[in-house]
């Protein structure tokens, strides 16, 4: 079933939705991109008459109530953006009442559907590897699906809109599927406009393509870093990780980020770029601080001869002229992770001059294509996502698309 045909009129709508959003210290939203991104599909299920009941995750709670994590604090801002009052259930798994209540037109949030270990469907308080924890999960699959089938029991329909959790293979991702028929089960907008962004990257590549890997660690971006190396033309690897091939060269970093333990994988993903003749750019230089603040004391320096006692924090002047020698001209754009701690206002150059290259790129005809929260709330700051061609609110799962992996969420909805 396709959401734009399915009349939602008298009908209970669960949407699976990615309210995990960055909140301040004082429970206030700093980036409502995710909350945007899923008003189509809730706005289409209220229009046509239906009742919506959304549910999220937010953070990791590991199985556990955790107040700081509670979705009672985005009750309000959903609210206004939906235009009606969200009611809120703040126990996801005895949200029957709450659920039976609900008029045709009306909107329902559920509690964070973390606070209880069955979403993850991984045994708590147990070590993984020993006899214990395969019984343990064994009786976590059974209650897993009870737990499924809880959420599934207040809706007669199912819409999964998470994009940003589809690499997920979690209850209410790809379990609650098995409780609806294959008419009541369906992608939501957001899922289905997210799919064709990495469609127009994956099999309508324009070139030259320059994609962006940012961010502070190689270890968490090696399966997307070797796949990108099969397809695109530039590959900038800044941000942290810059300091991981500084030092696998032998260079000095001071009191950068660095993987110790990845420096031979730094080395290896030179050579396969050499091999398959990517030009891969690492910023020759950077600015470097004293302590991680935004005030501290800073020089620009060879990002491979960090003075000791400062840490890098940003690319240097000369780097972002190579980041954006490598993106202007290019046809195809990707863009995840930013060059420096961006939301200090002083170390936030190096992301802003990616930026600035990207927004110029589109003009002139490229496909420019942003994810990650970091990187969309480094576009969103710079006030400058209108100037780029599709802002993803996926940030683990696109990677997992782009590598050309199926996402869980979207195979339950789209299988048998
Ligand atoms: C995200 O922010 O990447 C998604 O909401 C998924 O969250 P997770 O990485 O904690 O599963
Ligand atoms: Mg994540």
């Amino acid at each position: 079933m396709t959401i734009k045909d399915f009349n939602f009129a008298g009908k209970k709508a669960i949407v699976r939705v990615d309210f995990n959003v960055p909140l301040d210290e004082n429970g206030q939203v700093t980036d409502d991109t995710r909350i945007r991104g899923a008003l189509p599909t809730l706005k289409k299920i209220l229009d046509d008459g239906g009742a919506v009941i959304m549910m999220s995750h937010m953070g990791k709670p590991k199985g556990k109530v955790n107040p700081k994590l509670s979705l009672s604090q985005i009750v309000k801002p959903v609210g206004e953006a939906l235009g009606v009052e969200v009611k809120f259930a703040p126990d996801c798994a005895n949200a029957s009442a709450e659920a039976d209540a609900l008029k045709p037109g009306e909107a329902l949030l559920l509690e964070n559907l973390r606070f209880y270990p069955e979403e993850e469907g991984k045994p708590v308080g147990v070590e993984k590897g020993t006899p214990e924890y395969d019984e343990a999960k064994k009786v976590m699959k059974v209650s897993q699906k009870e737990f499924a089938r809880k959420l599934a029991s207040y809706a007669d329909v199912y819409v999964m809109d998470a994009f940003g959790t589809a690499h997920r293979k979690h209850a209410s991702t790809a379990v609650i599927d098995e409780f609806f028929s294959k008419d009541c089960r369906m992608l939501g907008f957001l899922m289905e406009k997210e799919v064709q962004a990495v469609d127009n990257i994956l099999s309508n590549i324009r070139r030259p393509f320059t994609a962006i890997m940012g961010g502070s660690k190689v270890s968490t971006k090696i399966g997307i870093i070797e796949n990108l190396l099969g397809k695109v033309d530039n590959l900038i690897l800044c941000g942290g990780m810059t300091f991981t091939f500084a030092k696998a060269m032998g260079g000095k970093v001071g009191n950068s980020l660095c993987e110790d333990e990845q420096l031979d994988l730094a080395l290896s993903i030179m050579d396969q770029a050499k091999k398959k003749g990517v030009n891969l750019v690492l910023g020759s230089d950077c600015v470097a601080g004293d302590a991680f603040d935004n005030k501290c004391k800073t020089v620009v320096c060879p990002a491979n001869d960090v003075p000791d006692g400062y840490m890098g924090l940003d690319a240097g002047p000369e780097s972002q002229k190579q980041f954006a020698d490598a993106i202007s001209g290019a046809k195809t754009i990707l863009w995840n992770g930013p060059a420096g701690v961006f939301e200090f206002n002083n170390f936030a150059k190096g992301s802003r001059a990616i930026a600035k290259a990207i927004a110029k790129a589109t003009k002139n005809g490229a496909y420019s294509l942003i994810g990650g929260g970091d990187s969309v709330a480094c576009i969103n700051k710079f006030g400058m996502s209108e100037q780029v061609s599709y802002i993803s609110t996926g940030g683990g799962a696109l990677l997992e698309a782009i590598e050309g992996k199926t996402l869980p969420g979207v195979a339950a909805v789209l299988g048998e």
